[in-house]
């Protein structure tokens, strides 16, 4: 009797242990049960873009408490929405988001918030506030600074071409907003405006288009690096490069600072990709810590001047610039 007692109270104790360690591993956030994060990036095209996803992949090896799944939406907004849905679907952790688009992306990213699935959303808003944390660098400054530099470079005077980037994003209404203010009261003229939709080969196009009915343009201001780079192409194409300035917006050293060397750009604002401060504030979240709403990046400007220097931070602005506020237009 005794010893069927304690064959009874041996088989509890191993009983325990083994719900125990059960419990242990299906525990969440461990390297042998990592919680899931769904990364959905609207394209791959541009190096900037392929530099965000560097940026999150070096952080995201560091920490062995997440995995991250990638899905590249190849710049098409219903694709990007349907990547969406089956990380939805999938029960992931947690969400990063870079929205090709801010309407038509909204309500499945509020689909998700609302679904208790947190969300921090990179670079490019979407409308209203349904997302646990947005992280981006201050476009309206950008475009201001980049203005204000523009006016200094051609001495409050000069035929300016824009080309703006996909002008139904918020870096690209505030990257031309914040620059309209930074010229105001010049005697700038933007002779030429077009929307490049953030990718080279338009940009070059317009370019052309440009070059083919203005003979005096002083300079180029592309919402990104790419744009000025095709600009820059064009004019080469029709001989007229010399004559021209490009200034450009990201900075990356293998791209913007690169054609800053090659005397290709006279001018690049860094934008910073947010993609170690994603999974740095995932991670809070994970963990179940409050975090910011917002998170603004620094952002600095990069000549043939101050390259070797590390380029110059720009200078805090006031807090009337707010940022630009999407209308609210569903899909
Ligand atoms: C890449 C890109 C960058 C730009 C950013 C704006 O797709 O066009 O060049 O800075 O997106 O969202």
């Amino acid at each position: 009797m005794k010893k069927t007692r304690s064959m009874l109270v041996g088989i509890a104790i191993v009983l325990c242990l083994a719900l125990t360690a059960a419990t242990w591993s299906a525990e969440k956030g461990t390297p042998e049960n990592p919680w899931v994060i769904g990364m959905s990036q609207c394209n791959l095209g541009e190096p900037w873009r392929v530099q965000m996803n560097a940026d999150i992949k070096s952080a995201a090896d560091a920490a062995p408490s997440i995995k991250v799944i990638y899905k590249d939406a190849q710049n098409d907004t219903l694709r990007q929405r349907a990547h969406i849905e089956e990380f939805i679907g999938q029960g992931v952790d947690l969400l990063i988001v870079s929205p090709k688009e801010a309407a038509p992306l909204t309500p499945i990213i509020r689909n998700a918030y609302t679904n208790k699935i947190p969300v921090i959303v990179l670079d490019r808003r979407v409308v209203g506030e349904d997302y646990t944390c947005f992280i981006g660098a201050d476009n309206k400054k950008i475009g201001e600074a980049a203005g204000r530099w523009i006016a200094g470079k051609l001495n409050g005077k000069g035929n300016v071409v824009e080309l703006k980037g996909l002008m139904t994003t918020t870096p690209g209404q505030d990257r031309n907003s914040g620059f309209r203010k930074g010229i105001e009261g010049t005697e700038i003229k933007v002779i030429f405006e077009a929307d490049m939709k953030w990718l080279e080969p338009d940009a070059r196009k317009e370019m052309e288009s440009a070059l083919a009915r203005f003979d005096k343009i002083d300079l180029v201001y592309g919402h990104n690096d790419p744009a000025a780079h095709g600009a820059y192409l064009a004019a080469k194409a029709a001989g007229r490069e010399k004559n021209i300035i490009f200034v450009g917006i990201d900075g990356l050293v293998q791209e913007g600072q690169a054609y800053i060397k090659q005397n290709i750009l006279q001018a690049s604002f860094e934008y910073p990709t947010g993609g170690k401060e994603a999974i740095e504030i995932a991670l809070k979240i994970l963990k179940g810590e409050t975090v910011p709403k917002e998170i603004t990046l620094k952002s600095r400007v990069f000549t043939p001047e101050n390259l070797e220097k590390g380029g110059e931070w720009l200078p805090e602005m006031p807090a009337s610039s707010a940022p630009a506020q999407p209308a609210k237009k569903e899909q």
